[in-house]
């Protein structure tokens, strides 16, 4: 099922396991992300959505299986040397730092830099994606809301001006309309700026929406994999992840409840 590696691949995962203690979180996770693509990897809570991108930027050393970033073999390298090389991961929660101001925060993003008018330029740039970060440049990042920090965690991975972002959830806990906002943004980071983009989602609509490339994670496991717009028009997915079955209902989602993808 899984599509030959090809050369413009930034991002390999080869038969990936990883497990916390008793617990495989993922199994056999092959995928690839190509550059200037935004791929994205669908499933519900549990599946190990967080545990693929954590594997990836090297919080947790797989049991099995290589990843592997711009022809480097990274398995279980050291995080900071991981984002050295280019590779932000903008986790679940966003996790921003709440008592540094928003300006600081985006130069933590940077601290791997030393071209300073790069650095400034980047700034200029992610003030013009999200202009309310501009706005509150010497607030503590702590006083943003849920979405105004989103959108702080994302322009702080972008100010390492990295060649691969992993977005963990960027829906989560965000009203639709300012979901749909930040997706709109990332999309023209894409387009505008050529950042290649690994994003995981539960919002099934929204990812397959902005995304090129889409894989479906169900108990650890990939169990499909498409173009985004095929996938969109698979009854399945419609079904279980876009809750279209039903017309004129917004079916609840029966996460999980088959297993015969086709
Ligand atoms: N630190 C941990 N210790 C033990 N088990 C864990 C830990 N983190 C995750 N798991 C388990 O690993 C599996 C995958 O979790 P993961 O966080 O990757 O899922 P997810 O797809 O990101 O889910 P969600 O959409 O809820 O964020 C789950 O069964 C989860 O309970
Ligand atoms: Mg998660």
């Amino acid at each position: 099922m899984t599509a030959p590696l090809t050369d413009n691949a930034v991002l390999k995962l080869l038969n990936v396991e990883s497990a916390y203690g008793p617990i495989k979180a993922i199994r056999g996770v092959s995928l690839q992300v190509r550059r200037g693509e935004i791929a994205t990897v669908l499933g519900s809570n549990g599946a190990g959505k967080t545990t693929i991108l954590k594997t990836i930027s090297g919080i947790i050393d797989p049991r099995k299986g290589t990843v592997e970033f711009k022809g480097e073999n990274i398995t279980a390298q050291d995080p900071a040397h991981i984002v050295q090389l280019g590779l932000m991961h903008v986790p679940e929660g966003r996790e921003v730092f709440p008592l540094l101001s928003v300006r600081d925060n985006l130069l933590m993003g940077a601290y791997t830099r030393n071209d300073r008018d790069g650095v400034a330029r980047d700034m200029e740039l992610v003030f013009n994606y999200f202009p309310i970060l501009r706005e509150r440049a010497a607030q503590d990042a702590g006083l943003l809301s849920g979405g105004q920090q989103q959108m702080l965690a994302i322009s702080r991975a972008l100010m390492a001006n990295p060649d691969l972002i992993l977005l963990d959830e960027p829906s989560l806990g965000l009203s639709p309309k300012l979901t749909k906002e930040i997706f709109e943004i990332v999309v023209r980071i894409n387009r505008e700026r050529g950042t290649t983009i690994l994003l995981v989602e539960q919002n099934a609509n929204m990812a397959l929406n902005a995304s090129d490339y889409g894989y479906v994670l169900e108990n650890g496991r990939i169990v499909m994999e498409d173009t985004c717009a095929r996938l969109r028009e698979k009854e399945d997915i419609k079904e279980f992840y876009l809750g279209m079955k039903e017309a004129g209902v917004r079916a609840d989602r029966r996460w999980k409840k088959k297993k015969n993808w086709r």
